[in-house]
């Protein structure tokens, strides 16, 4: 299906009309079954001799055998223990509302004196808010963030008193002397190496979260291919269609196959139908939804047998959970600047566990030349989306990959996969619906039908499907602790129907998404 978001006049290019983003239906085609921890093993010789990689840059271990950089992590537990978190009197209620401290009426702040009489005091309303906090956090399971960093604080806590800005390059220091860029250009540097950017040829910064880097990323691919269309999957983040919509850019949005994966075959055909302009690819490394991972090698062979040239084509992978777990199984498929691929985005509140939202953009220094605006004020360059930049996230991030290492990632990878592979058993067993992708750690299921019960657990969902996104801080006692639940909630409340006949559920029912037979190899050929 093809969709353009709007474009008013821009930059010379005639308007196009607006379309509505499409929802997620897609026709049913044969996709994978649940095979958390075999991936498939593809293209493991990468055609490039070491003789021929890039030099002056130490190459970061082979993750998938010898990486002993690290320690075993010790965040795989669970920081906020749901048995032990009272659930106070009033159960589902209590979780999700705020207690009276936390009304309101409560909260308000003060602009009188009589405003100010009978408020509560502040260090009660802070104790309140703690309590809850720490109620949400133990019943948290439908967003890809990692809990686990209760240490971080005993560390980090003390830099709280400083205003750490990093406004400007993190390569070109401002005068402003309160940053910490050395933390950032470490962490840039690490990401360079796991993702094997060239040494001499790559830029990249902090930023404030996923979207920040793919709202980033959108722009170079603008800016280097100003005609450019953008080809992403109907699955795909919205921060990928607000890029879009942010500068007026043509976007044909692709089908999916059942499991979340773009449908290469519908790639092809756009990309062959719009032959005469440049394409930016936006491949999804594991989408919000179902976890599924675009085969990046297989739609650079569509790029090549559909006869573009790389100087008429972009790619950006959005990796926000995935680009941090990818380096770090086994026979995974690369995730490489080795290929033909010009940026990658992640976050660093998702696996890498950073108690505030952040993440990181990658990209070829090309690029960032073509958006770079000297600003005196700041004796920087301008080259960020933001103007201030939160310091206190690069060291965050620099804390935790100093801390866990590349042992400690592994196996933090290695416990979500395996403990996903769990809960989709488990859920299994108990007759719930529920599904696996290959490579992902977010296990799909049936939209629970009482909606408290969603609440109490955080479920993210989409029409009549929900996910479990498990996180280093998800252990096997915690997803005991879920599914007991969920059973009984269904049997008290019932189960959801499916809404149509080809909604997300009822794709998630059928062997559509993988049969129990051979699973489907959607890499063979294109
Ligand atoms: C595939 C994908 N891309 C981008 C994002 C945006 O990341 P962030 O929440 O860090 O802005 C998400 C968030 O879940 C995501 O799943």
């Amino acid at each position: 299906m093809l969709a353009r978001l709007a474009c008013p006049l821009v930059r010379g290019r005639p308007a196009v009309a607006r379309v509505a983003r499409p929802p997620f239906a897609a026709p049913l085609l044969v996709g994978r079954r649940r095979c958390a921890t075999q991936a498939q093993p593809v293209d493991e010789d990468d055609g490039q001799s070491d003789a021929s990689k890039p030099s002056g840059q130490q190459p970061i271990a082979d993750l998938g055998s010898t990486g002993k950089v690290g320690s075993p992590s010790p965040w795989t537990s669970d920081a906020w223990d749901a048995a032990h978190v009272t659930d106070d009197a009033g159960g589902d209620a209590a979780l999700q509302q705020p207690d009276a401290l936390l009304s309101e009426a409560s909260m308000v702040i003060p602009t009188s004196e009589a405003e100010a009489q009978g408020l509560p005091s502040n260090s009660s309303i802070l104790s309140a808010y703690e309590s809850q906090l720490q109620r949400r956090s133990s019943r948290h399971l439908g967003y890809p963030y990692n809990l686990s960093h209760s240490q971080t604080g005993d560390d980090l806590g003390r830099f709280m008193r400083y205003s750490i800005n990093n406004l400007g390059d993190p390569y070109v220091p401002s005068n402003y002397g309160v940053h910490s860029r050395e933390f950032e250009v470490a962490v840039v540097d690490f990401f360079a190496k796991l993702w094997k950017a060239p040494a001499d040829d790559y830029w990249g910064y902090v930023t404030t979260c996923g979207t920040e880097g793919n709202l980033h990323a959108m722009l170079l691919a603008r800016e280097a291919l100003p005609d450019g269309i953008i080809y992403t999957s109907a699955e795909t983040h919205y921060s990928i269609f607000k890029a879009a919509s942010y500068y007026k850019m043509d976007c044909e949005v692709v089908r999916t196959l059942p499991t979340g994966e773009i449908d290469y075959t519908a790639l092809r055909s756009a990309l062959d139908a719009n032959r005469g302009r440049p394409a930016i690819l936006n491949v999804n490394i594991g989408t919000t939804v179902k976890g599924a991972v675009d085969d990046l090698d297989r739609i650079l062979r569509i790029l090549s047998v559909t006869g573009y040239t790389r100087e008429q084509y972009h790619v950006h992978c959005d990796g926000a959970l995935f680009a941090m777990m990818m380096p770090f199984i086994e026979y995974a498929p690369k995730l490489s600047f080795e290929r033909p691929i010009d940026s990658i985005a992640v976050s660093g509140h998702k696996m890498l566990g950073c108690p505030m939202p952040c993440g990181v953009a990658l990209t070829r220094k090309s690029h960032v030349k073509n958006v770079e605006m000297r600003v005196d004020y700041l004796n920087s360059v301008d080259t960020t989306i933001m103007g201030s930049r939160n310091g206190h996230t690069a060291l965050h991030m620099w804390h935790s990959l100093r801390t866990k290492g590349l042992e400690g990632i592994k196996a933090d990878v290695a416990a979500c996969l395996s403990t996903a592979a769990y809960l989709c058993d488990e859920m299994t067993k108990a007759g719930i619906t529920c599904r696996l992708n290959d490579l992902s750690s977010t296990v799909v299921l049936e939209r629970p039908a009482h909606e408290p019960f969603v609440l109490r657990w955080q479920l993210a969902c989409e029409e009549d499907i929900a996910h479990v996104v498990v996180m280093p801080n998800v252990t096997p006692a915690k997803v005991d602790i879920f599914v007991a639940e969920l059973v009984a909630s269904i049997a008290e409340h019932g189960r959801t129907q499916s809404r149509r006949s080809n909604s997300p559920l009822a794709l998630l029912s059928s062997d559509a998404w993988g049969s129990a037979g051979a699973p489907f190899d959607n890499r063979q050929g294109v």
